[in-house]
């Protein structure tokens, strides 16, 4: 994934409030943010409610600091019958310097869900991605 070159799902600050007992940003701060960016690509892709059924792959290449800029990066990789298989990367810069390092990734998958909770079909001549 290019992801200097594409649009971030989300681009925030890490902040103090962040933090884990070591002062680095926390890692379930970073998990959040990346199933909120594949939540918005899957809410957008099928065109409703999708809620997270699965998660894999995730690693942590290298810490973020407070006061990083952190984007976070989407790419719809498979779309199912219900399901979508979204690959995730979030991305630091330090906010004074303008190269944009990997920091984690992760493949997220959601299910496009109705009113009642339950699996339903994604419309595929609407895909948006
Ligand atoms: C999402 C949910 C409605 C799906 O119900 P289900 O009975 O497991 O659905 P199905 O077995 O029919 O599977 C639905 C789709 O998910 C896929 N799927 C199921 N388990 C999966 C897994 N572990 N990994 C990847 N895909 C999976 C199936 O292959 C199917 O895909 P397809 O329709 O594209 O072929 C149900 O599991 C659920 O409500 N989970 C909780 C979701 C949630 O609350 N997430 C937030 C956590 S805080």
């Amino acid at each position: 994934m290019a992801a200097v070159k594409r649009d971030p799902v989300i681009r925030v600050t890490a902040m103090p409030a962040d933090t884990n007992a070591y002062g680095d940003i926390f890692g379930g701060w970073l998990l959040s943010l990346m199933d909120s960016g594949a939540g918005l690509l899957a809410a957008r892709h099928s065109r409703g409610r999708a809620v997270t059924i699965a998660l894999d792959g995730m690693k942590f290449h290298l810490p973020v600091k407070v006061g990083d800029e952190v984007s976070v990066y989407a790419e719809m990789k498979r779309v199912g019958r219900s399901s979508m298989s979204i690959g995730i990367e979030a991305w630091r810069r330090h906010r004074t310097e303008d190269e944009e390092v990997k920091v984690t990734e992760a493949t997220f998958t959601f299910v496009a869900i109705d009113d009642a909770g339950r699996p339903r079909p994604i419309d595929q001549e609407s895909e948006q991605e």
